[in-house]
């Protein structure tokens, strides 16, 4: 069985033996200027060199990168969506094209890992208003005689709504028991592990898109979804990576269920990652996405028991996540502010709750009770609708921290 380490090093080898140059993988803040808060895929610390400037490694491209997405937060917990998560990539600046990628990626998924080829499906872009069907994808999964299924919007990729864009191809591996049935869109055992993406274009403000004089070919593997896969494990939970987090947890806070496992491991992983980045909690931007991660773990934790605590997490598994990420924080440093994090929210909720006891907030709030209670108390709107329905006496257990 592979594991996580062995399928990276595969991954990497294969493009290094085909002229690839290793570049490091940067932190979780995204370059300046760039349109997403936090670095969501391989290509971002590369945009300069998409964009035309040389870069001094040359012109083929690999590595792993750590990546966040916020947009799956309320998706974590399912099997395949993670907060941070890893992803490797190749490149090829304005050097070989779009099919010799495909190519190489149906050979390494073969070969190098050895998953069977009749359980992959691809999509490719079939076109829109504005560029016609990728001819030559198509062409080239046809010949190798992978089945392929095009779409318009799944396969456009973008970096934000201007910027770096183009048509991409995206591999999916099947995850179901059987035969494989369906295609990727209509049925969602087909499980996307890797984007081939044409970066052919860039569009500006006015939505209009300029072809850019060097195209290039920038690709996306999730290695997690992909070791799941390797692993063959009923989720990304349960891949050699979290096996720390999934014996050590209930151990720590008794018998969880497995969506708060799963949210727990995720969340507390992710923060780590984040703080190891440098990136501290705060009421906007970044330091507040770590927030909301750090409050949904405590919620999550005071749910079912009001004494458990952040101070209860073993230096190692700190040290585990940083070291996985290769990230140099002082562990002790990460574990002082999580728990700093934890004294505050406590009080913040203490005082929550004796402010909502008054009757002035006994009924349904206004929203000028919403706004005082946020710029005379501090409490924010979600804290507030949290706060009532913990207090609510439905008897329905309270949901993590929005
Ligand atoms: N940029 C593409 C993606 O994130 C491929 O790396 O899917």
């Amino acid at each position: 069985m592979m594991t996580t380490d062995q399928t990276v090093r595969t991954f990497l080898e294969f493009f290094r033996e085909r002229g690839h140059e290793l570049v490091p993988s940067e932190s979780l803040v995204s370059p300046p200027g760039d349109p997403v808060l936090f670095t969501t895929s391989g290509m971002h610390p590369l945009t300069p060199y998409l964009l035309g400037r040389p870069h001094p490694l040359g012109r083929r491209l690999t590595g792993t990168q750590r990546c966040l997405r916020t947009t799956d937060l309320d998706e974590v917990g399912d099997t395949t969506h993670l907060t941070v998560f890893e992803m490797l990539g190749s490149w090829s600046l304005g050097d070989y094209g779009g099919s010799q990628s495909l190519r190489w990626g149906w050979e390494l998924l073969r070969d190098g890992f050895g998953i069977d080829p009749g359980r992959i499906h691809v999509t490719v872009f079939g076109g829109d208003e504005h560029v016609g069907p990728d001819r030559e994808s198509w062409q080239t999964w046809e010949e190798l005689g992978v089945p392929v299924e095009p779409t318009t919007h799944e396969n456009w990729w973008s970096n934000g709504p201007t910027g770096l864009c183009g048509p991409d191809s995206e591999i999916f591996v099947w995850t179901g028991p059987e035969i494989p049935q369906g295609t990727p869109t209509s049925d969602d055992r087909w499980v996307e592990v890797w984007n081939h993406v044409m970066m052919r274009y860039v569009r500006y403000s006015d939505g209009s898109l300029e072809p850019l004089s060097r195209p290039n070919v920038d690709t996306g593997l999730g290695v997690e979804r992909l070791v799941r896969i390797l692993q063959d494990t009923p989720s990304v939970f349960e891949i050699d990576l979290f096996q720390p987090w999934l014996t050590t947890l209930p151990r720590l806070w008794g018998s969880l269920d497995e969506p708060s496992l799963r949210l727990l491991s995720d969340h507390l992983r992710s923060s780590i990652v984040v703080l190891g980045d440098e990136i501290m909690p705060s009421a906007t931007g970044r330091g507040y996405v770590l927030r909301r991660l750090i409050r949904r773990v405590l919620t999550t934790l005071w749910r079912d028991g009001p004494t458990r605590t952040l101070s209860d997490l073993p230096m190692e598994l700190i040290e585990h996540t940083l070291g996985h990420f290769r990230q140099s924080r002082d562990p002790h440093e990460v574990r002082t502010v999580l728990l700093d994090e934890e004294r505050k929210f406590g009080l913040l909720l203490q005082r929550g709750r004796q402010v909502l006891s008054h009757r002035r907030f006994s009924g349904p709030l206004s929203e000028d009770d919403y706004r005082y209670l946020h710029d005379t108390h501090g409490l924010p709107r979600d804290l507030v609708v949290y706060l009532n329905t913990f207090s609510a006496e439905s008897g329905t257990p309270p949901p993590a921290v929005p």
